[in-house]
């Protein structure tokens, strides 16, 4: 006999939206993407490959922003593509929609066509956990770029990114819990998961698991010019003078400050 369990939030949540809304700020993404291209380059971007794609939402805002974008976002897990399809793809314009591919693939394959940037945000390449994997990654996406295409990427790091730590946020309608499970400070390698909490005390845990390795900046720097990349910068959040918090302005900087956790974009030029 199948027991009936009473609903709750958690029963009814989708995780892949939840993600959207607690995690993903892709208009800023694309924000940053365009201006540090019209910095670095005189012509227009027109074709952004996104690695690690999960549901597609920054190439989606990629093709919303200009009728001349095209977008194709790559990932190994087909029932996200699907999700990604359905919710975010199918909300596009019909001219959107046309300049757009989900590729079920691995970023590692070669590429199948060049693009202007490739993006690889929210810290995807830290699944990578040795140097061999990483650089092999990085001359992939370096072999997937035109001649001056620019290479995208965010980093995390302080000093409590080794900590197993959770650090709990409030989003609208729900809870956001970011945990670090565990350290390993031999390889550097960590777990961490995503779970989401309801007014109604339900919980989604582990809606997202991942086994990383924390890389640090000049590491990842180091790679990225060993791949022939012909430059890697950081580019570092400001500070709002009045919060003392992040003001979401990144500029390429050779000093960070010494915060116990940051975010940074790191470009890389080919
Ligand atoms: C952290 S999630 C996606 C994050 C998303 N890019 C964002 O900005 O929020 C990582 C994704 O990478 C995908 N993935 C892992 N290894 C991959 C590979 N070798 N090639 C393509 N996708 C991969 C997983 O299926 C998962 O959807």
């Amino acid at each position: 006999m199948s027991v009936r369990h009473p609903a709750n939030m958690a029963a009814a949540a989708d995780r892949h939206d939840l993600y959207q809304r607690a995690v993903q700020d892709v208009e800023a993404e694309i924000d940053f993407v365009l201006e540090t291209w019209g910095e670095l380059r005189a012509r227009a971007a027109i074709t952004l490959r996104e690695d690690f794609c999960g549901t597609a939402n920054t190439s989606c805002e990629w093709v919303r922003r200009d009728p001349a974008h095209r977008a194709f976002a790559i990932d190994l897990d087909a029932a996200v593509l699907e999700w990604g399809q359905a919710h975010n793809v199918a909300a596009l314009d019909a001219d959107q929609r046309a300049r757009i591919e989900l590729v079920h693939g691995d970023v590692l394959d070669p590429p199948a066509r060049e693009a202007d940037i490739v993006v690889a945000m929210n810290f995807s390449y830290f699944l990578f956990r040795t140097r061999a994997q990483l650089g092999a990654y990085f001359r992939r996406a370096r072999s997937a770029l035109a001649e001056d295409g620019i290479l995208f990427l965010d980093a995390y790091g302080g000093y409590d990114a080794p900590r197993e730590i959770e650090e709990r946020r409030d989003c609208d309608g729900f809870s956001y819990v970011w945990d670090q499970v565990s350290f390993n400070p031999i390889d550097s390698c960590m777990r961490c998961e995503i779970h989401f909490e309801f007014p109604d005390g339900s919980r989604l845990p582990g809606a997202f698991r991942y086994h990383w390795r924390l890389w640090t900046l000049p590491e990842i720097r180091e790679l990225l010019l060993e791949a022939g990349f012909q430059s890697a910068d950081v580019y570092w959040e400001g500070t709002d003078p009045e919060t003392n918090e992040g003001d979401g302005i990144y500029t390429r900087s050779e000093v960070g400050d010494a915060d116990p956790g940051w975010i940074c974009y790191v470009v890389a030029c080919s």
